[in-house]
């Protein structure tokens, strides 16, 4: 089962600071396919990523999101929206592409053989109901193999270690996070990349994102590069 963030949580993320990135791979990876096509964005949140992509590629785009915050304030701006939990879509039928914006990384259980279920679960069940996913998500390459995500994960889902972090943010702000007792999991682009894999994808585009400022701090937890990068999925032939 997901462990979900609060309402108060996820308000920290109602700003447009990632939309414009979002849109330009999207348009770039399907640029003959944007116009007209019916998109289905997955915790579209407050309908940033929508309102643009109608404006830029003109194609009708439905947001399901869990928050109802998000989906009245989709509303209000005049998206179609849907309260809906995106590891079970409503499907109308007529959607072509659906978008994962920064949501697989909060689809997080109580282990890690869970999360990784949970998270290959939501795209899972699309295929062969939406013809092409595209993904955009938080890379961590660490300096040890995997290990960044991996820490980030165990510290943010345990309450204890959340206790700590908390009290250690307040001295060093770096470490702040809004995941704290509930869990995030970030990953590398060759993890990602295997994930979209055991899901049934094949990657048919990707964009590697820039890298983001790491605050020394962070590097305590073996954090090389942050980036946000984005993948185009297609079903793969033997899955
Ligand atoms: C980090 S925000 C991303 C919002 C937006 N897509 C963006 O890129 O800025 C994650 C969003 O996913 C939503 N979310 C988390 N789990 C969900 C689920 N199981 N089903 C639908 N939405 C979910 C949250 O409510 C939140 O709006």
């Amino acid at each position: 089962m997901q462990r979900t963030l609060s309402t108060k949580q996820v308000e920290a993320f109602h700003h447009d600071n990632f939309v414009e990135d979002q849109v330009r791979h999207f348009v770039q990876m399907l640029p003959a396919a944007a116009a007209g096509t019916q998109v289905l964005d997955l915790g579209g949140g407050c309908g940033f990523f929508a309102r643009r992509l109608q404006q830029v590629a003109q194609c009708p785009v439905r947001v399901v999101d869990l928050d109802e915050a998000s989906v009245r304030a989709c509303r209000e701006a005049g998206i179609d929206a849907v309260l809906g939990d995106a590891l079970e879509p409503a499907l109308r039928g007529n959607e072509t592409v659906a978008t994962f914006n920064l949501i697989l990384h909060h689809l997080v259980a109580d282990s890690e053989a869970r999360t990784r279920a949970l998270q290959v679960r939501a795209l899972a069940n699309l295929r062969g109901r939406v013809g092409r996913l595209f993904v955009n998500e938080y890379i961590y390459e660490s300096f040890v193999g995997h290990l960044s995500g991996r820490l980030i994960f165990q510290i943010t889902k345990s309450r204890l270690l959340s206790a700590i972090g908390r009290v250690v943010a307040t001295v060093v702000p770096a470490f702040r996070a809004n995941t704290f007792g509930v869990g995030v999991r970030f990953r590398a682009h060759a993890e990602w990349r295997s994930l979209f894999e055991q899901a049934g994808y094949h990657v048919r585009d990707a964009r590697i994102g820039s890298p983001e400022v790491v605050a020394l701090p962070l590097r305590a937890l073996l954090i090389r590069t942050i980036r946000r990068d984005s993948f185009l999925l297609e079903p793969a032939e033997s899955a």
